[in-house]
């Protein structure tokens, strides 16, 4: 262990619900493979011991990804757990004790933004955040001037280098191989600018709705949820210049680059929809106006995209569950028949696979001259036992990396993209579940149409 690396694990939110389905799993992991030998230290207000919690621990391991024995033993023997209010002195008093004589603990914040304030302050007065490591979740705020806010009662007890904002599409490596497809491929330069594209878009479907997090959804909506964050993520890999070296500032300042060339987002770049049905689940109002779908359509005025359209689409309760990217070509000047020609496209799969494809012309196997379209693709599914995207994030902010996190400086460009649209309150259209949003969504669609993606079942039990 390097001496970076920190040396206990306190996560608050122990018995809460990202715990049971995402850390758990991760922490197991990261045990297995060795990456996690430090004390993990549970706190929750929940009235529980640490025998309920390992009762838990393994509980939400038989239900996402399975037990294994010897990794499971040593974890439980890694955890501890501490039960109290998070405004209580007395709960960080008896963290300050368990924690014993860690040094450099990350302390991991998986509760709700509202309670940021109170732990950090807390932390501080009970001297547990010294030389310590803070990992927040997402969504960072709940618009720019709160994103603001925290970031300075963030630095106010923590340096920006030991601040981890997670998004754990950072840590998925199909979205990495984003940057290795660009910048490890001589061709795609060649192409992949203003001269050559005509349009972008990224779809991010779901097949299921709010999953029982309706109180938590209903506070939050697509947009906060997966567009600010997640997917401008992606689009970052997607529209960003090679970065000058490999080390964490220099790729982060090609990502901010991005954003700063994105023009704030107007009502009419948005088009907002809601499932059928969505009012009705629990923890979400009668009257919701929060949206389950949303499309927006951005410019990036850059050297290399001025002009070009970058669409985002992201629902809940469509009919797959599917993150693509579509790139269209313009289409030559060619005097084959102008009836079938369609642009030539690349489409990069995220999930549930990861496939490259190119789109193209062929000649028709008839007597005409006539094209038909075809792909040429490369395809990977998962493999059983890859490291999962929150291990990887984990591991990170617990070795001090911060490429993987988003900046201060990203995450408020971010906020100030979508910040009016999200004050604007524009219309919400209705969608039945299982279809590709409100037919409102037409009004933005590129040139060409929307690129819904389709899975076939075959592919669906391979990524399994
Ligand atoms: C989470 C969102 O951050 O990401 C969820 O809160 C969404 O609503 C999830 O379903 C998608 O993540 P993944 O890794 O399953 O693509």
């Amino acid at each position: 262990m390097s001496e970076l690396h920190s040396d206990a694990l306190v996560f608050f939110g122990a018995t809460g619900d990202l715990a049971y389905k995402k850390i758990f799993p991760s922490l197991q992991g990261m045990v297995k493979r060795g990456h996690l030998n430090v004390p993990v230290i549970g706190v929750a207000k929940s009235g529980w011991n640490l025998e309920q919690l390992k009762a838990r621990v393994r509980d939400s391991l038989e239900k996402h990804g399975g037990v294994d024995s010897a990794a499971f033993e040593k974890l439980c023997g890694l955890l501890r757990y501490v039960d109290g209010d998070y405004q209580d002195p007395a709960t960080f008093e008896a963290l300050r004790k368990e924690l014993g004589g860690a040094e450099r603990p990350a302390h991991y914040l998986a509760i709700p933004p509202l309670l940021f304030e109170a732990v950090v302050e807390q932390l501080t007065k009970s001297g547990c955040s010294k030389n310590g490591r803070v990992i927040i979740e997402k969504p960072f705020g709940h618009h720019l001037e709160s994103a603001r806010q925290l970031n300075q009662i963030l630095l106010s007890s923590f340096a920006e280098d030991n601040i981890f904002r997670i998004d754990h599409y950072l840590g998925k490596r199909p979205v990495n191989n984003l940057m290795v497809f660009r910048f490890a491929n001589t061709f795609v330069e060649s192409f992949w600018n203003r001269n050559y594209i005509e349009s972008v878009q990224i779809t991010m479907a779901e097949d299921f709705g709010v999953q029982g997090r309706g109180g938590f959804y209903d506070k939050t909506g697509a947009i906060r949820d997966v567009i600010q964050n997640h997917l401008f993520q992606v689009l970052s890999n997607l529209a960003m210049e090679s970065p000058a070296r490999l080390d964490s500032e220099s790729i982060r300042d090609e990502k901010v680059k991005v954003l700063k060339a994105i023009r704030t987002l107007t009502e009419k770049d948005l088009v907002r929809g809601q499932f059928r049905g969505y009012r009705n689940e629990t923890g979400v109002a009668k009257d919701s106006q929060m949206e389950t779908f949303a499309a927006v359509k951005l410019e990036i005025n850059s050297w290399r995209w001025r002009g070009v359209p970058f669409y985002i689409r992201a629902g809940k309760n469509l009919p797959v569950t599917c993150t693509e990217i579509v790139g269209r070509f313009r289409k030559p000047p060619t005097l084959i028949s102008a009836e079938s020609l369609k642009e030539n496209h690349l489409r990069l799969r995220l999930n549930p696979d990861v496939t490259i494809a190119m789109g193209m012309m062929v000649m028709t196997s008839g007597e005409d001259v006539a094209a038909e379209e075809t792909e040429m693709v490369a395809s990977r599914y998962p493999q059983a036992g890859a490291i999962d995207a929150y291990e990887r994030v984990l591991g990170s902010a617990m070795e001090g990396d911060v490429t993987m996190f988003a900046r201060e400086d990203y995450v408020e460009e971010a906020w100030r993209i979508v910040d009016g649209v999200l004050k604007a309150g524009t219309p919400i259209y209705e969608y039945e579940p299982k279809t590709w949003g409100p037919i409102e969504a037409e009004r933005l669609k590129p040139a060409g149409g929307w690129s819904n993606p389709s899975i076939e079942e075959a592919e669906v039990a391979a990524a399994a």
